[in-house]
């Protein structure tokens, strides 16, 4: 079978590698008929995590059952099924009180395991033809229709993109009327904004970049986008917020002090830019941002990627894995914050239920769909994020 091998700093080939097949009874089988680039992708195409040569990467995946293993019960051949990007077991003391993306016994020795991920167990990625799917009764998700149809591009964003923006809202304690600051327009800002605003019940939701075509798909979602270029974002969401209030005309007394917002959302993690020169990165870059804007009593969500060992670190302090934190802002106006890795099975049942019902369309932002094969030239442009590669879905059978 073809997959994605990734073979040095910025360099992923097409070859042809061991066909999948059943290593367990509990395991199913995939033929894959959708399978989705993400940015955590592009911290492993730019070398930074520990990568092996010759490893198959991807951990986003939608495909339909081919066989599976004796011990089975849910599934059966032919079913249409979406498999989350953390492997869990379904029975772990994790896994049973839904912090599937912290299974303990699919990554042993540690907490969690996801596909074609460096640290994260010995499972082969997905940007492939075929995939061996352990614990296929605890990981597969069935799904109505066809492949190809109308819901192929949204149930595809179910492996991870979806569930990861909606754990940020769910992080950042996204409730009616609040208004949001998300940093970060890719996949993951763009439905954490998404999830805000459509199903969360959101006020205002600010989505701030650099790139026009990220900015103008949050614009397009309903979001407020915010051009960093075009001064200091924290100020101009604070004027935007104190135009919007005065329009409204005052509330309560003293009202003023919280004229940032009441929750922030980190969809960039440790390869944030430098504002002053975008060619540049700053890891404490929106931390820092995300500390002055948001309001007393605020809710944080870091749901960008942060590593304990970065290959190539900015700095001294980034080496150790660690990372300079305004603490005392944080604390004076006591804000909540919660981040990690997304326990995608948590929520996928009812995000897929969403879709189905017509109330959430996940697949606004996917902006290419190509040929497996075309993967080399995907990931260059995704990388350096132009010509409007926002999210890439990969077709494995052409
Ligand atoms: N927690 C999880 O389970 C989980 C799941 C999936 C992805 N992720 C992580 O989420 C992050 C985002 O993923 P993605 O697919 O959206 O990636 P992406 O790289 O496509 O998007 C990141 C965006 O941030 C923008 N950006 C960079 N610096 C900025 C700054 N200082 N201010 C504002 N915007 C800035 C970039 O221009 C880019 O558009 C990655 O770190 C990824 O690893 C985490
Ligand atoms: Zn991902
Ligand atoms: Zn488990």
């Amino acid at each position: 079978m073809q997959a994605v091998v990734w073979r040095g700093d910025r360099t992923v080939d097409v070859e042809k590698v061991e066909d999948a097949r059943l290593e367990a009874p509990t395991d199913a089988l995939l033929r894959l008929t959708s399978t989705a680039i993400c940015g955590t992708d592009l911290h492993i195409y730019e070398g930074r995590m520990g990568e092996v040569n010759g490893m198959v990467i991807g951990h986003e995946a939608l495909g339909v059952v081919e066989e599976v293993g004796s011990a089975v019960v849910s599934i059966g051949k032919g079913d249409r099924v979406v498999v989350p990007t953390h492997i869990c077991c379904g029975f772990c003391y994790n896994c049973v009180r839904g912090y599937s993306a912290a299974c303990l016994t699919t990554n042993p020795g540690s907490a969690g395991a996801a596909y074609g991920y460096p640290g994260m167990g010995t499972y082969r990625g997905a940007q492939t033809e075929w995939l061996r799917v352990p614990f296929a009764d605890a990981n597969c998700l069935r799904l109505p229709g066809e492949p190809g149809d109308q819901w192929e591009h949204d149930f595809v964003m179910l492996a991870d993109a979806f569930p990861s923006g909606y754990h940020a809202t769910e992080l950042a304690q996204v409730s009616k009327g609040d208004s949001v600051a998300v940093f970060g327009a890719g996949a993951i800002g763009l439905l954490a904004a998404y999830s805000a605003l459509h199903l969360r019940g959101a006020t205002e939701v600010y989505v701030v970049d650099y790139i026009p075509e990220r900015l103008d798909m949050a614009g397009k979602l309903g979001a407020v986008p915010v051009d960093f270029r075009g001064g200091d974002p924290v100020e101009q969401i604070l004027e935007h917020r104190s135009r919007v209030r005065k329009h409204a005309g005052a509330t309560w007394r003293g009202e003023e002090v919280m004229g940032g917002v009441d929750c922030g959302i980190d969809a960039i993690g440790f390869q944030a830019r430098d504002r002053a020169d975008p060619s540049r990165e700053k890891p404490d870059q929106v931390i820092h941002d995300l500390a002055r804007l948001i309001n007393p009593n605020g809710r944080l969500s870091i749901t960008g990627v942060f590593l304990p060992n970065d290959a190539k670190p900015v700095g001294e302090l980034e080496r150790r894995g660690d990372l300079a934190v305004p603490w005392q802002t944080l604390f004076r106006k006591g804000i909540t914050v919660g981040m990690g890795r997304d326990h995608d099975k948590r929520y996928n049942t009812q995000l897929r239920d969403l879709i189905i019902a017509g109330r959430a369309k996940p697949s606004e932002i996917v902006t290419q769909r190509l040929p497996l094969r075309e993967a080399p030239d995907a990931f260059r442009r995704f990388d350096q994020r132009t010509d409007g590669y926002i999210k890439v879905v990969l077709d494995p059978r052409e």
